[in-house]
């Protein structure tokens, strides 16, 4: 895993502490909301900022049954209602709300807040990278797994405990027709061998060690 860029924890919350702050206070209005409570979702009309005082929020994408976490606020966090993401709370959650508008033109004002929106949309886009890695991961195991079976089933005979499967394949054919990249291929090779499941005999044959778990692997999937 590379080394993660550790963000000072900038809270703006303190700005509106400082000295000379009283007007910054006054263009952001004070909402409080119950734990698990939808807070803000796509289609709401507004467009606004806001941060969080006390509490704690989930973002997140909801597509008919499916959801994917994108970030978690906690104080001193700021974040806007115009995308495409739902804000719940998770707790009992204070917010500090203003409107776009008024809010760009005292942005410049304030250096923090430029550093408070890296940090949030920072985490944002490494859940999102998350959820993509997944999802197109996912796809290319399933695929490959149901190759395997698939190939087992059709031309494996049994041998030394297990199932000799001569694939008759060079990984890059075998990315080609699972629609993956090579890469991907031998990382979830990889994966299948760390876990017992098959055994890399040669450049285009492997054994199954256990059948039983690769189609198991396939139905968790
Ligand atoms: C200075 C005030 C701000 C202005 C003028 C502004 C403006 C915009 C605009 C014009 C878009 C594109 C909208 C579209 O494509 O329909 C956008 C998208 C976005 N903004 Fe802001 N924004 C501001 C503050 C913020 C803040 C404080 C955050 C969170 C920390 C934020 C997070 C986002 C995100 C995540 C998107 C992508 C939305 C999506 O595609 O789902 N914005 N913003």
């Amino acid at each position: 895993m590379p080394a993660r860029m550790k963000l000072t924890n900038v809270n703006l919350l303190r700005l509106f502490e400082a000295p000379g702050a009283g007007d910054l206070g006054r263009e952001f209005r004070s909402r409080l909301f119950p734990r698990k409570t939808l807070v803000y979702s796509p289609s709401d009309e507004a467009d606004l900022v806001f941060i969080v005082k006390r509490g704690r929020l989930r973002v997140y994408l909801s597509y008919e049954d499916r959801e994917f976490t994108l970030a978690f606020l906690e104080a001193g966090d700021i974040f806007s209602t115009h995308t495409r993401a739902f804000v719940q709370t998770v707790e009992d959650t204070e917010l500090l709300v203003t409107g776009t508008a008024a809010f760009q033109q005292r942005v410049s004002e304030i250096p923090e807040v430029s550093q408070a929106m890296v940090k949030v949309l920072g985490d944002l886009l490494k859940n999102s990278l998350s959820t993509i890695e997944g999802l197109v991961f996912k796809d290319a195991r399933l695929r490959l797994v149901e190759f395997l079976a698939a190939a087992a089933a059709d031309r494996g005979r049994p041998a030394g405990g297990g199932i000799m499967v001569e694939l008759g394949l060079k990984t890059e054919d075998i990315a080609l027709l699972v629609g993956t990249t090579r890469q991907t291929i031998s990382t979830i090779m990889n994966d299948l061998i760390k876990a017992g499941i098959i055994e890399k005999i040669d450049r285009r044959t492997i054994c199954v060690r256990k059948l039983d778990e690769l189609t198991a692997w396939k139905d968790s999937l």
